[in-house]
Protein backbone atom coordinates (compact mmCIF):
# COMPACT_ATOMS: atom_id res chain seq x y z
CA UNK A 1 0.00 0.00 0.00
CA UNK A 2 1.30 3.61 -0.78
CA UNK A 3 1.37 5.85 1.68
CA UNK A 4 2.21 9.59 2.95
CA UNK A 5 3.46 11.44 5.34
CA UNK A 6 2.67 14.89 5.15
CA UNK A 7 2.77 18.31 7.65
CA UNK A 8 6.06 17.35 8.54
CA UNK A 9 9.42 18.99 8.19
CA UNK A 10 11.93 17.14 6.34
CA UNK A 11 16.09 16.24 6.95
CA UNK A 12 16.56 14.90 3.57
CA UNK A 13 20.23 14.75 4.02
CA UNK A 14 20.10 14.97 0.19
CA UNK A 15 23.19 17.40 -0.75
CA UNK A 16 25.32 18.88 1.86
CA UNK A 17 24.13 19.60 4.59
CA UNK A 18 20.78 18.21 6.51
CA UNK A 19 18.75 19.36 2.91
CA UNK A 20 16.22 20.49 4.90
CA UNK A 21 12.62 20.89 3.21
CA UNK A 22 10.08 23.17 5.51
CA UNK A 23 6.02 21.81 5.19
CA UNK A 24 6.97 18.75 3.60
CA UNK A 25 6.06 15.17 2.44
CA UNK A 26 7.77 12.18 2.47
CA UNK A 27 5.55 9.10 0.24
CA UNK A 28 6.45 6.21 -0.11
CA UNK A 29 5.31 2.35 -1.77
CA UNK A 30 6.16 -1.02 -1.52
CA UNK A 31 9.02 0.34 1.38
CA UNK A 32 10.43 2.38 -1.08
CA UNK A 33 10.51 6.26 -0.97
CA UNK A 34 8.35 7.66 -4.14
CA UNK A 35 8.92 11.03 -3.03
CA UNK A 36 10.68 13.18 -0.54
CA UNK A 37 9.79 17.15 -1.34
CA UNK A 38 7.80 20.29 -0.62
CA UNK A 39 3.63 18.99 0.34
CA UNK A 40 2.42 21.02 -2.45
CA UNK A 41 4.26 18.30 -4.97
CA UNK A 42 3.15 15.29 -2.91
CA UNK A 43 1.65 12.57 -4.98
CA UNK A 44 -1.74 11.36 -3.50
CA UNK A 45 -1.95 8.04 -1.35
CA UNK A 46 -4.54 5.52 0.04
CA UNK A 47 -2.99 6.25 3.64
CA UNK A 48 -2.24 9.58 4.71
CA UNK A 49 -0.03 10.31 7.96
CA UNK A 50 -0.61 13.70 9.17
CA UNK A 51 3.26 14.51 11.53
CA UNK A 52 1.58 17.88 12.86
CA UNK A 53 5.06 19.56 12.12
CA UNK A 54 7.17 17.29 13.45
CA UNK A 55 10.53 16.20 12.06
CA UNK A 56 11.63 13.27 9.72
CA UNK A 57 15.07 12.38 9.33
CA UNK A 58 16.04 9.15 7.73
CA UNK A 59 16.67 6.23 9.97
CA UNK A 60 19.42 6.06 11.94
CA UNK A 61 22.39 4.06 11.02
CA UNK A 62 25.12 2.52 13.69
CA UNK A 63 27.64 1.73 11.27
CA UNK A 64 30.29 0.08 13.87
CA UNK A 65 28.85 -2.17 17.22
CA UNK A 66 29.93 -5.07 18.97
CA UNK A 67 26.12 -5.70 20.38
CA UNK A 68 26.71 -9.46 19.84
CA UNK A 69 28.41 -10.97 22.89
CA UNK A 70 27.53 -12.66 26.39
CA UNK A 71 28.21 -11.69 29.99
CA UNK A 72 29.69 -8.08 30.68
CA UNK A 73 32.56 -6.41 32.06
CA UNK A 74 31.66 -4.50 35.26
CA UNK A 75 34.01 -5.54 37.51
CA UNK A 76 36.71 -4.72 35.16
CA UNK A 77 35.14 -1.15 34.90
CA UNK A 78 35.26 -1.34 38.53
CA UNK A 79 39.21 -2.38 38.36
CA UNK A 80 39.68 0.63 36.13
CA UNK A 81 38.32 3.06 38.04
CA UNK A 82 40.75 1.92 41.27
CA UNK A 83 43.44 3.04 37.98
CA UNK A 84 44.31 -0.07 36.09
CA UNK A 85 44.68 0.65 32.31
CA UNK A 86 42.63 -1.24 29.13
CA UNK A 87 46.39 -2.32 27.82
CA UNK A 88 47.11 -3.75 32.04
CA UNK A 89 43.61 -5.57 31.51
CA UNK A 90 43.92 -7.22 28.72
CA UNK A 91 47.18 -8.05 28.94
CA UNK A 92 46.40 -9.53 32.17
CA UNK A 93 44.10 -12.16 30.50
CA UNK A 94 40.89 -9.66 30.95
CA UNK A 95 39.37 -7.45 28.23
CA UNK A 96 38.63 -8.86 24.99
CA UNK A 97 39.32 -12.32 26.10
CA UNK A 98 37.14 -12.60 29.05
CA UNK A 99 33.95 -11.62 26.83
CA UNK A 100 35.59 -14.32 24.27
CA UNK A 101 34.86 -17.07 27.36
CA UNK A 102 31.63 -15.90 27.97
CA UNK A 103 30.44 -16.31 24.63
CA UNK A 104 31.86 -19.35 23.66
CA UNK A 105 30.23 -20.47 26.56
CA UNK A 106 26.58 -19.52 25.24
CA UNK A 107 24.41 -20.77 22.54
CA UNK A 108 23.31 -18.94 19.36
CA UNK A 109 19.74 -18.55 21.51
CA UNK A 110 21.25 -17.67 24.46
CA UNK A 111 23.18 -14.73 22.38
CA UNK A 112 19.96 -13.20 20.91
CA UNK A 113 18.68 -13.16 24.51
CA UNK A 114 21.54 -11.49 25.51
CA UNK A 115 21.61 -8.69 22.54
CA UNK A 116 17.76 -8.21 22.19
CA UNK A 117 17.73 -5.52 25.10
CA UNK A 118 20.92 -3.69 23.35
CA UNK A 119 19.26 -3.58 19.67
CA UNK A 120 15.97 -2.73 21.14
CA UNK A 121 17.60 0.61 22.97
CA UNK A 122 18.91 1.22 19.67
CA UNK A 123 15.62 0.73 18.09
CA UNK A 124 13.84 3.07 20.58
CA UNK A 125 15.90 5.56 19.17
CA UNK A 126 15.44 5.20 16.03
CA UNK A 127 17.81 3.07 14.18
CA UNK A 128 16.81 1.04 11.03
CA UNK A 129 20.20 -0.63 9.76
CA UNK A 130 23.06 -1.56 12.30
CA UNK A 131 26.48 -3.24 12.03
CA UNK A 132 27.40 -6.28 13.75
CA UNK A 133 30.33 -7.34 14.08
CA UNK A 134 31.92 -10.72 15.34
CA UNK A 135 35.21 -10.79 17.30
CA UNK A 136 34.43 -12.32 20.28
CA UNK A 137 34.20 -15.62 19.59
CA UNK A 138 37.58 -15.72 17.98
CA UNK A 139 36.84 -19.54 16.69
CA UNK A 140 35.40 -21.44 13.94
CA UNK A 141 32.29 -22.67 15.57
CA UNK A 142 32.23 -19.03 17.67
CA UNK A 143 32.18 -16.67 15.47
CA UNK A 144 29.77 -18.36 13.15
CA UNK A 145 27.69 -18.49 16.09
CA UNK A 146 28.03 -14.87 16.76
CA UNK A 147 27.29 -13.83 12.85
CA UNK A 148 24.12 -16.50 13.04
CA UNK A 149 23.00 -14.46 16.07
CA UNK A 150 23.49 -10.99 14.56
CA UNK A 151 21.93 -12.05 11.25
CA UNK A 152 18.60 -13.83 13.48
CA UNK A 153 18.49 -10.59 15.06
CA UNK A 154 17.26 -8.88 11.90
CA UNK A 155 14.62 -10.74 11.52
CA UNK A 156 13.57 -10.79 15.45
CA UNK A 157 12.74 -7.22 15.04
CA UNK A 158 12.27 -4.94 11.55
CA UNK A 159 16.27 -3.99 10.93
CA UNK A 160 18.39 -4.35 9.01
CA UNK A 161 21.84 -5.78 10.05
CA UNK A 162 24.83 -6.03 8.05
CA UNK A 163 27.77 -8.33 9.49
CA UNK A 164 31.54 -7.76 9.51
CA UNK A 165 33.27 -10.75 10.28
CA UNK A 166 36.78 -9.53 12.96
CA UNK A 167 38.41 -12.67 13.36
CA UNK A 168 41.46 -10.48 13.56
CA UNK A 169 39.84 -9.31 17.31
CA UNK A 170 42.23 -10.45 19.71
CA UNK A 171 44.42 -13.71 19.85
CA UNK A 172 42.76 -16.53 21.51
CA UNK A 173 43.81 -18.67 24.41
CA UNK A 174 45.03 -22.13 21.85
CA UNK A 175 47.21 -20.31 19.69
CA UNK A 176 50.47 -18.69 20.71
CA UNK A 177 51.79 -17.46 17.96
CA UNK A 178 49.83 -13.99 16.50
CA UNK A 179 50.82 -14.97 12.35
CA UNK A 180 49.37 -18.46 12.91
CA UNK A 181 46.41 -17.14 14.41
CA UNK A 182 45.94 -15.11 11.28
CA UNK A 183 46.63 -17.51 8.82
CA UNK A 184 43.62 -19.73 10.13
CA UNK A 185 41.33 -16.63 10.07
CA UNK A 186 42.65 -16.36 6.29
CA UNK A 187 42.45 -19.64 5.26
CA UNK A 188 40.09 -21.35 7.75
CA UNK A 189 37.28 -19.11 9.48
CA UNK A 190 37.20 -16.52 6.59
CA UNK A 191 36.61 -18.78 3.51
CA UNK A 192 34.25 -21.00 5.44
CA UNK A 193 31.89 -18.04 6.89
CA UNK A 194 31.83 -16.29 3.47
CA UNK A 195 30.88 -19.45 1.87
CA UNK A 196 27.83 -19.46 4.60
CA UNK A 197 27.06 -15.65 3.92
CA UNK A 198 27.08 -14.29 7.38
CA UNK A 199 29.86 -12.07 6.44
CA UNK A 200 28.86 -8.74 4.33
CA UNK A 201 32.60 -7.02 5.55
CA UNK A 202 35.93 -7.89 7.28
CA UNK A 203 37.65 -6.10 10.00
CA UNK A 204 40.66 -6.24 12.03
CA UNK A 205 42.17 -4.37 15.30
CA UNK A 206 45.37 -2.78 14.10
CA UNK A 207 47.15 -2.33 17.59
CA UNK A 208 49.71 -2.88 19.77
CA UNK A 209 47.32 -5.57 21.62
CA UNK A 210 45.70 -6.40 18.74
CA UNK A 211 47.64 -7.06 15.31
CA UNK A 212 50.38 -5.52 12.90
CA UNK A 213 49.94 -3.76 9.65
CA UNK A 214 51.70 -6.70 7.90
CA UNK A 215 48.99 -9.40 9.82
CA UNK A 216 46.17 -6.56 9.08
CA UNK A 217 47.15 -6.48 4.94
CA UNK A 218 46.99 -10.72 4.99
CA UNK A 219 43.54 -10.44 5.97
CA UNK A 220 42.56 -7.99 3.63
CA UNK A 221 44.24 -9.69 0.85
CA UNK A 222 42.08 -12.34 1.98
CA UNK A 223 38.87 -10.65 1.86
CA UNK A 224 39.53 -9.14 -1.59
CA UNK A 225 40.18 -12.36 -3.01
CA UNK A 226 36.71 -13.21 -1.68
CA UNK A 227 35.34 -10.18 -2.71
CA UNK A 228 34.07 -8.44 0.48
CA UNK A 229 34.77 -4.92 1.45
CA UNK A 230 36.98 -4.30 4.51
CA UNK A 231 37.40 -1.85 7.55
CA UNK A 232 40.02 -1.31 10.31
CA UNK A 233 40.42 -0.50 13.61
CA UNK A 234 42.96 1.95 13.44
CA UNK A 235 44.90 4.34 15.39
CA UNK A 236 42.91 4.01 18.62
CA UNK A 237 45.56 3.39 21.21
CA UNK A 238 48.65 4.38 19.36
CA UNK A 239 49.57 5.10 15.80
CA UNK A 240 50.56 2.00 13.28
CA UNK A 241 49.79 3.35 10.23
CA UNK A 242 46.65 1.72 10.43
CA UNK A 243 44.46 4.19 8.77
CA UNK A 244 46.63 4.25 5.98
CA UNK A 245 46.79 0.58 5.17
CA UNK A 246 43.12 0.99 5.25
CA UNK A 247 42.70 3.39 2.72
CA UNK A 248 45.89 1.80 0.51
CA UNK A 249 43.08 -1.71 0.40
CA UNK A 250 40.16 0.79 -0.24
CA UNK A 251 38.55 0.39 2.92
CA UNK A 252 34.91 1.54 2.87
CA UNK A 253 36.02 2.79 6.57
CA UNK A 254 38.90 3.52 9.39
CA UNK A 255 37.23 3.68 12.34
CA UNK A 256 38.49 5.07 16.42
CA UNK A 257 41.81 7.09 15.17
CA UNK A 258 42.14 9.15 17.92
CA UNK A 259 45.86 8.71 17.18
CA UNK A 260 45.70 9.31 13.13
CA UNK A 261 48.36 11.59 11.76
CA UNK A 262 48.70 13.51 8.80
CA UNK A 263 49.81 11.00 6.75
CA UNK A 264 46.97 9.09 7.35
CA UNK A 265 44.12 11.73 6.91
CA UNK A 266 45.55 12.25 3.57
CA UNK A 267 45.63 8.51 2.47
CA UNK A 268 41.86 8.68 3.17
CA UNK A 269 41.22 11.34 1.57
CA UNK A 270 42.66 10.17 -1.99
CA UNK A 271 40.74 6.84 -1.47
CA UNK A 272 37.59 8.04 0.09
CA UNK A 273 37.99 5.99 3.43
CA UNK A 274 35.23 7.20 5.61
CA UNK A 275 36.64 8.29 8.95
CA UNK A 276 34.10 6.85 12.18
CA UNK A 277 34.29 8.85 14.97
CA UNK A 278 33.09 6.55 18.27
CA UNK A 279 32.86 9.24 21.12
CA UNK A 280 31.36 6.36 23.35
CA UNK A 281 34.98 4.20 23.66
CA UNK A 282 36.54 7.93 23.57
CA UNK A 283 34.91 9.08 26.61
CA UNK A 284 34.72 5.58 28.52
CA UNK A 285 38.48 4.78 28.01
CA UNK A 286 39.11 8.25 29.16
CA UNK A 287 40.62 8.63 26.04
CA UNK A 288 43.23 12.40 26.45
CA UNK A 289 43.96 12.67 22.72
CA UNK A 290 40.88 14.08 20.06
CA UNK A 291 40.76 12.53 16.84
CA UNK A 292 41.82 14.98 14.27
CA UNK A 293 38.49 16.89 13.47
CA UNK A 294 39.63 20.03 11.81
CA UNK A 295 42.13 18.07 9.72
CA UNK A 296 39.76 15.55 8.64
CA UNK A 297 37.14 18.19 7.47
CA UNK A 298 40.09 19.95 6.00
CA UNK A 299 40.97 17.58 3.58
CA UNK A 300 37.31 16.51 3.19
CA UNK A 301 37.79 13.05 4.47
CA UNK A 302 33.81 12.25 5.32
CA UNK A 303 33.13 11.60 9.12
CA UNK A 304 30.53 9.04 10.26
CA UNK A 305 29.33 8.43 14.24
CA UNK A 306 28.83 5.39 15.90
CA UNK A 307 28.06 3.87 19.00
CA UNK A 308 30.80 0.72 18.91
CA UNK A 309 28.35 -0.89 21.20
CA UNK A 310 30.70 -3.17 22.94
CA UNK A 311 31.75 -4.45 27.12
CA UNK A 312 34.97 -3.13 27.31
CA UNK A 313 35.51 -0.07 25.76
CA UNK A 314 32.12 1.86 24.64
CA UNK A 315 28.63 -0.55 26.22
CA UNK A 316 26.95 2.29 24.72
CA UNK A 317 23.65 1.62 23.10
CA UNK A 318 22.29 5.65 22.44
CA UNK A 319 23.24 6.98 19.06
CA UNK A 320 21.70 10.35 20.67
CA UNK A 321 23.54 10.46 23.45
CA UNK A 322 26.47 9.29 21.30
CA UNK A 323 25.49 12.60 18.89
CA UNK A 324 26.00 14.78 22.02
CA UNK A 325 29.51 13.23 23.23
CA UNK A 326 30.71 13.37 19.02
CA UNK A 327 29.36 17.26 19.82
CA UNK A 328 31.14 18.01 23.14
CA UNK A 329 34.22 15.93 23.02
CA UNK A 330 35.11 16.11 19.70
CA UNK A 331 33.67 19.86 18.59
CA UNK A 332 31.36 18.60 15.75
CA UNK A 333 28.49 20.82 14.47
CA UNK A 334 24.46 19.68 14.67
CA UNK A 335 24.71 18.69 10.89
CA UNK A 336 27.87 16.59 11.03
CA UNK A 337 26.53 14.59 14.05
CA UNK A 338 23.62 13.69 12.27
CA UNK A 339 24.71 13.17 8.78
CA UNK A 340 27.12 11.01 10.62
CA UNK A 341 24.32 8.82 12.41
CA UNK A 342 22.47 8.65 8.42
CA UNK A 343 24.35 9.54 5.33
CA UNK A 344 27.87 9.35 5.85
CA UNK A 345 27.11 6.12 8.21
CA UNK A 346 25.49 4.48 4.58
CA UNK A 347 28.74 5.58 3.08
CA UNK A 348 31.07 3.95 5.84
CA UNK A 349 28.65 0.64 5.13
CA UNK A 350 29.25 1.01 1.47
CA UNK A 351 25.24 1.26 0.91
CA UNK A 352 23.54 3.58 -1.52
CA UNK A 353 19.65 2.69 -0.68
CA UNK A 354 19.71 4.13 2.87
CA UNK A 355 21.03 7.23 4.39
CA UNK A 356 18.56 9.96 2.82
CA UNK A 357 15.24 10.96 2.11
CA UNK A 358 15.38 10.59 -1.80
CA UNK A 359 13.14 8.60 -4.36
CA UNK A 360 14.69 5.60 -4.86
CA UNK A 361 15.88 4.69 -1.22
CA UNK A 362 14.29 2.57 1.75
CA UNK A 363 11.71 4.06 3.39
CA UNK A 364 13.50 3.44 7.02
CA UNK A 365 12.05 7.20 8.61
CA UNK A 366 12.60 8.79 12.11
CA UNK A 367 9.58 11.01 13.23
CA UNK A 368 10.49 13.43 15.99
CA UNK A 369 9.44 15.50 18.25
CA UNK A 370 11.26 18.35 18.28
CA UNK A 371 11.41 22.05 17.27
CA UNK A 372 14.62 22.20 15.59
CA UNK A 373 17.54 19.78 14.94
CA UNK A 374 20.00 20.81 17.03
CA UNK A 375 17.62 19.69 19.62
CA UNK A 376 18.34 15.65 18.82
CA UNK A 377 21.95 16.60 19.65
CA UNK A 378 21.68 18.61 22.55
CA UNK A 379 20.06 17.07 25.24
CA UNK A 380 21.07 14.26 26.96
CA UNK A 381 19.62 10.82 27.91
CA UNK A 382 15.97 12.19 26.98
CA UNK A 383 14.58 10.55 23.79
CA UNK A 384 12.31 12.69 21.61
CA UNK A 385 11.55 9.85 18.95
CA UNK A 386 7.80 10.07 18.08
CA UNK A 387 7.64 6.89 15.46
CA UNK A 388 10.18 4.75 13.73
CA UNK A 389 9.28 3.53 10.60
CA UNK A 390 10.95 0.69 8.50
CA UNK A 391 10.30 -0.33 4.86
CA UNK A 392 7.23 1.93 4.80
CA UNK A 393 5.86 0.15 8.23
O1 LIG B 1 35.97 -1.03 19.41
N1 LIG B 1 39.28 -2.10 20.05
C1 LIG B 1 38.82 -3.18 19.87
N2 LIG B 1 37.53 -3.51 19.91
C2 LIG B 1 36.56 -2.85 20.71
C3 LIG B 1 36.74 -3.15 22.13
C4 LIG B 1 36.45 -4.52 22.41
C5 LIG B 1 36.47 -4.91 23.85
O2 LIG B 1 37.22 -4.33 24.68
O3 LIG B 1 35.72 -5.83 24.13
C6 LIG B 1 36.49 -1.37 20.46
O4 LIG B 1 36.92 -0.52 21.26
FE1 LIG C 1 34.90 -1.34 17.84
Amino acid sequence: MNRLWHNARLMTLEGRGLGIIEDGAVACEGGIITYAGPRAGAPSAAETIDCEGRWISPGLIDCHTHLVYAGNRAREFELQLEGASYEEIARAGGGIVSTMKATRAASEDDLIAASLPRLDALIAEGVTTVEIKSGYGLSLDAERRQLRAARRLGAERDMAVTTTFLGAHALPPEFTDRDAYVAHVCDVMLPALATEGLVDAVDAFCEGIGFSPDQVARVFEAARTLGLPVKLHAEQLSDLGGAALAARHGALSADHLEHLNETGIAAMAASGTVAVLLPGAFYFTHEEKRPPVAALLVHGVPIALATDCNPGTSPLTSPLLAMNMAATLFRLTVDECITGFTREAARALGRSDIGTLAPGKACDLAIWDIGEPAELVYRMGFNPLHARIWRGQ
